[in-house]
C-alpha cells in the first residue's frame, strides 16, 4: 500500500524521536487520530515513564498517555532497530549551542545515523528541529542518501519547524497552523498529508530552506522586539517613566502595534538560540545580522540589570547586597512552566551568590534545581517566609501566586513582571523594572 493510503486510513506506523516537549505532545496527537505510534529516545527514564502512561511534560496529561498506552497507540523505546518498522518518522532532538555559540546539531546528526541505518524505501522522514536554512539539504539529506536511496524518490524527506507554546492553553499542537518544505513536490504533499491527520491548518511552501527560515525569523522576531522593549524599559528608568503603563496606553492602538513586554532576560530552548542559529549562517555568507547581535547584547545585560536595581533597592534600606537575604520568586524561563533551560533567573542567582547575598527561591513548578552543582530546593512561601527576606524579586510570574499577597508580607519587592500591578497600598516598597 502506498504511503499515502497508509496515512489516510491510519494505518501508517509513526516514529517520534526525542520525546521531549515537542517530540511528546506530537505523539500523543498522532495517536489520538489512531495512528500505532513509537516513541524513541535515549532517555531510558522517558521511555520507562511513557510506557506507564506517566507523563513529564505540563502541558501533556498522564491521563491522555495512559489511554494511549492501553490502546496500543503509543509505546516507546530506546531500541533504535525498530526505526526499520516505520513508515514515517519525525525528528524532534534538541538543537542547542556549543559553548562557543555556534550551532550544536550533534543530537541531530545522531538521531539521523540511527534513521540511515534503517533507512528502507517508501518512508517518510522529517526534521522538526529548529535549525539553520540549509541544514536538511546540506546536512540531512546526504547523510540518509549514503545507504544508496535518493531522497524525493526512494524515500521523502521534509522539514517542518514546531511551533509548540509550552503552558500556553489556548494554541496548542492541533491549532497551530504548521509549515512544511519537503525536498521536492511528492515529500511536500506526503508531509501535508500527515500533519493533516492531526492538525486543522497546513502550510506549505517551497522548499526544506523557506521552511527552517520560517522558524527562524518568527523567533528573531521575538528576541529583536523584546531587545527592543528592553532598551525602552532602561530609558524609561532613566527619564522616570513607567514603561508597563506606556506599554498598556500604546497597545491600545487597534492596528501597526503589537505588545512585548521587558523582563529580567531571554530563556528556554528557543528565543535565546534560534537567533544565533541565523546570525552564524548569514555569517558564513558574508553577512552580519546587526539586529540579532544588538538584541543579544541587550537581553543579554537584563540579569545584570535586575541585580543592579536590587542593589539599588537595599541601599535605599541602608543595606547592602552582601549578606541580604534575597528570595527569588520564580525561576522557570517563563510564566507557568518548570522549564528551567536558559533561564535569566539562573543568572541572576550567579551574580547574586558571586557578590555574598544568601539566595534562596520559591517556584511552584520547580520543586528543585541543581546549579553550577549547587542544588536549590524550592521554600514554602508563607508570611514568615516572606517578613524574613530583605529583597523579594520576581523573576517569573507564575499566574497561581497572589503577588498583591507577597507586597503585604514583603518589605521590599523587585518586580521585573509588574506581576504586582494590583498591589496599591503596599506601591511604595515596589521596585519595578
Ligand atoms: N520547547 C519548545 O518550546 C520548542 C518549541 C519549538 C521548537 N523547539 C525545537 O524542537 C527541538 C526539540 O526541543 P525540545 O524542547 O522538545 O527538547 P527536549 O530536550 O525537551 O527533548 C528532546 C528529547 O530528545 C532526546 N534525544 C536526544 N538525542 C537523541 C537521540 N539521538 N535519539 C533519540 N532521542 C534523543 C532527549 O533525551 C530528549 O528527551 C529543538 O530543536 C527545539 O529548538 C522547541
Amino acid at each position: 500500500m502506498e504511503l499515502r493510503d497508509k496515512i489516510r486510513n491510519r494505518q501508517a506506523r509513526i516514529g517520534i524521536i526525542g520525546l521531549g516537549y515537542v517530540g511528546l505532545p506530537l505523539a500523543v496527537e498522532f495517536a489520538k487520530a489512531g495512528f500505532a505510534v513509537t516513541g524513541f529516545d535515549v532517555d531510558v527514564a522517558k521511555v520507562s515513564s511513557i510506557n506507564k502512561g506517566h507523563s513529564y511534560i505540563g502541558d501533556v496529561p498522564s491521563e491522555d498517555i495512559a489511554a494511549a498506552v492501553r490502546a496500543g497507540k503509543l509505546s516507546a523505546t530506546d531500541d533504535m532497530s525498530k526505526l526499520h518498522d516505520m513508515d514515517a518518522i519525525d525528528i524532534c532532538v534538541p538543537t542547542p549551542l556549543r559553548k562557543t555559540r555556534d550551532p550544536d546539531l550533534s543530537y541531530v546528526v545522531l538521531a539521523v545515523d540511527a534513521v540511515r541505518a534503517r533507512l528502507k524505501p517508501g518512508q517518510l522522514v522529517i526534521l522538526e528541529s529548529t535549525t539553520y536554512p540549509g541544514t536538511t539539504d546540506e546536512v540531512v539529506q546526504p547523510a540518509l542518501e549514503e545507504g544508496g536511496l535518493k531522497a524525493g524518490s526512494d524515500f521523502y524527506l521534509a522539514f517542518s519547524p514546531e511551533r509548540v507554546d509550552p503552558g500556553n492553553p489556548t494554541y496548542t499542537t492541533r491549532t497551530i497552523p504548521k509549515v512544511v518544505g519537503g525536498v521536492n513536490e511528492i515529500s511536500t504533499e506526503l508531509a501535508k498529508e500527515l500533519y493533516g491527520s492531526i492538525i486543522s491548518t497546513i502550510v506549505p511552501v517551497s522548499s526544506t530552506q523557506v521552511a527552517e527560515m520560517v522558524k527562524l525569523l518568527e523567533n528573531t522576531f521575538r528576541a529583536v522586539n523584546i531587545g527592543l522593549v528592553n532598551e525602552i524599559a532602561l530609558m524609561s528608568h532613566r527619564m522616570n517613566i513607567d514603561v508597563w503603563e506606556v506599554i498598556e496606553a500604546a497597545s491600545t492602538k487597534p492596528f501597526g502595534f503589537m505588545p512585548f513586554y521587558p523582563g529580567p532576560g531571554l530563556g528556554g530552548h528557543c528565543i535565546p538560540v534560534d537567533p544565533l542559529y541565523l546570525s552564524w549562517t548569514a555569517r558564513l555568507n558574508g553577512f552580519e545580522a546587526r539586529f540579532i547581535e544588538l538584541a543579544a547584547q541587550v537581553n543579554g545585560g537584563m540579569p545584570h540589570y535586575v541585580v543592579t536595581r536590587i542593589t539599588e533597592a537595599l541601599n535605599e534600606q541602608a543595606k547592602s547586597l552582601r549578606g541580604s537575604r534575597v528570595l527569588i520568586l520564580g525561576v522557570a524561563y517563563k510564566r507557568d512552566v518548570g522549564d528551567i533551560r536558559e533561564s535569566p533567573a539562573l543568572e541572576i542567582i550567579s551574580l547574586l551568590l558571586g557578590k555574598k547575598a544568601h539566595v534562596a527561591y520559591h517556584d511552584p513548578h520547580v520543586p528543585w534545581f541543581v546549579h553550577n552543582g549547587k542544588r536549590f530546593e524550592s521554600l514554602n512561601l508563607d508570611p514568615t517566609t516572606l517578613a524574613e527576606q530583605d529583597c523579594v524579586v520576581i523573576a517569573t510570574d507564575h499566574s497561581s501566586l497572589d503577588y498583591k499577597w507577597v507586597t503585604e508580607h514583603a518589605a521590599c519587592v523587585v518586580d521585573t513582571r509588574n506581576a504586582t500591578r494590583d498591589a496599591n497600598g503596599h506601591r511604595h516598597k515596589v521596585t519595578k523594572l
